[in-house]
């Protein structure tokens, strides 16, 4: 009991590390970056005016405080409109911060989680399929609520392969692939998360009003937190029809990191609004450090709902599971079914109806 305590501690104790060392790319490029190194004579120009600017920040508590910032980010006059302003000097910072620091830590992340699962899953890997199926089947998901499922799922992968080719392709596909081919991938994999981005919003709102009433947390859910949901020790934790761990996957991943992808997104795909660099430079940051959020919690989802927990994937395939696992893995959901209390079509036998032989082709005279 206590090492699952210890490894839940340490497992929110990491997320919440990883939360804001994402967070620290964006804090660090915070206007203006006396920091900076300047890149080109220009930027050493920009730098040079914003010392000598005379026009004073408005301070903290005055409504025009963050323009006089954002302005003094450009080249040019203090209040010169974005249109006019040719070399922008967040540019280049952006720029270092993108393709450095920010890519070594999303690209480290996104290796080393898949592998941390992996390594999980041989230290902790669950019985199969345990307990042993009854065979009497239970309507866990309805067809509406497993097509928003993959729908939502189906756009997230091809957002997070599209994107992960937008951000490291240069470094790690141009190289073998040449500049013609890639040109062509990249600018495909660029319309595909342009277009697919808005559709996810879509999916991403369906599945949020769909779920939401299944996942307000109660009181029952601090039994499955304090046993680390029986991930480590196997027991099974009694729990409704979604636990604490899939309700923290809704408000933490479709929600939270779903708000923030789809504001960010919505940003960077139509410019047209008037948004400056300097917002278009902060939408990417925290669109990165999301996507990386967002990614790894989507490993996390797909190992628990495959591997980590046998059963559990046929819920949303097929949209039954077997009496005895929703008696072990959700049992006051079990209850409910069983009383008449919550749909799930009461329990019934899974025996395919006998099927009658087809008829085949009549054998011909023997020779
Ligand atoms: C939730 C899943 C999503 C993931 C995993 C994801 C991932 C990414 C990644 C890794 C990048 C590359 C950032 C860079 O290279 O600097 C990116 C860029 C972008 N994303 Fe997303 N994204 C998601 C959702 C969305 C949504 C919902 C929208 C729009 C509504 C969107 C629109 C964009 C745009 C416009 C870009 C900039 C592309 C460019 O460089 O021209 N994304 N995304």
């Amino acid at each position: 009991m206590r090492v699952q305590l210890n490894a839940v501690r340490l497992i929110v104790a990491l997320m919440a590390a990883l939360l804001l060392a994402s967070m620290l790319p964006a804090a660090w490029a915070g206007v203006p970056n006396k920091d900076a190194v300047p890149a080109y004579a220009e930027e050493q120009t920009m730098l040079q005016v914003e010392g000598d600017s005379r026009v004073r920040d408005t301070g903290f508590g005055n409504a025009t405080s963050g323009k006089v910032h954002m302005d003094r980010h450009y080249l040019g006059q203090y209040g010169t409109k974005e249109a006019n302003v040719i070399v922008q000097r967040g540019g280049n910072t952006w720029r270092t911060l993108r393709n450095g620091p920010i890519a070594l830590a999303t690209g480290t992340i996104l290796l080393v989680v898949p592998f941390l699962i992996f390594v999980f899953y041989r230290a902790f890997r669950p019985p199969a399929l345990e307990p042993s199926p009854t065979g009497r089947r239970i309507t866990r998901f309805n067809g509406w609520e497993r097509n928003v499922h993959w729908a939502t799922a189906y756009t997230f992968i091809a957002l997070s392969i599209t994107g992960i080719i937008i951000m490291f392709g240069k470094n790690i596909m141009l190289p073998w692939m040449g500049h013609t081919v890639f040109s062509w991938v990249a600018i495909i994999s660029k319309y595909v998360h342009n277009v697919v981005g808005p559709l996810f919003i879509v999916c991403s709102i369906l599945m949020f009003f769909t779920f939401l009433r299944r996942n307000f947390f109660n009181r029952i859910d601090w039994q499955w937190v304090k046993a680390g949901g029986g991930l480590v020790s196997h027991k099974h934790v009694p729990a409704g029809f979604f636990n604490a761990g899939e309700k923290t996957w809704f408000w933490g991943g479709v929600v939270m990191l779903g708000l923030v992808m789809s504001v960010t997104g919505l940003i960077l795909d139509f410019v047209t609004f008037g948004q400056t660099r300097y917002v278009l430079q902060m939408a990417n940051y925290l669109h990165i450090a999301g996507a990386t959020l967002y990614m790894v919690g989507a490993m996390g989802h797909i190992y628990l709902g495959t591997y980590g927990s046998p059963g559990a994937y046929q819920a949303m395939r097929e949209g039954s599971v077997d009496e005895n696992w929703a008696k072990a893995h959700h049992a006051l959901w079990y209850e409910d079914v069983k009383s008449g209390a919550a749909p799930g079509g009461g329990v019934r036998p899974d025996a395919p109806p006998p099927v009658a032989p087809r008829p085949g082709p009549t054998p011909g005279p023997a020779h």
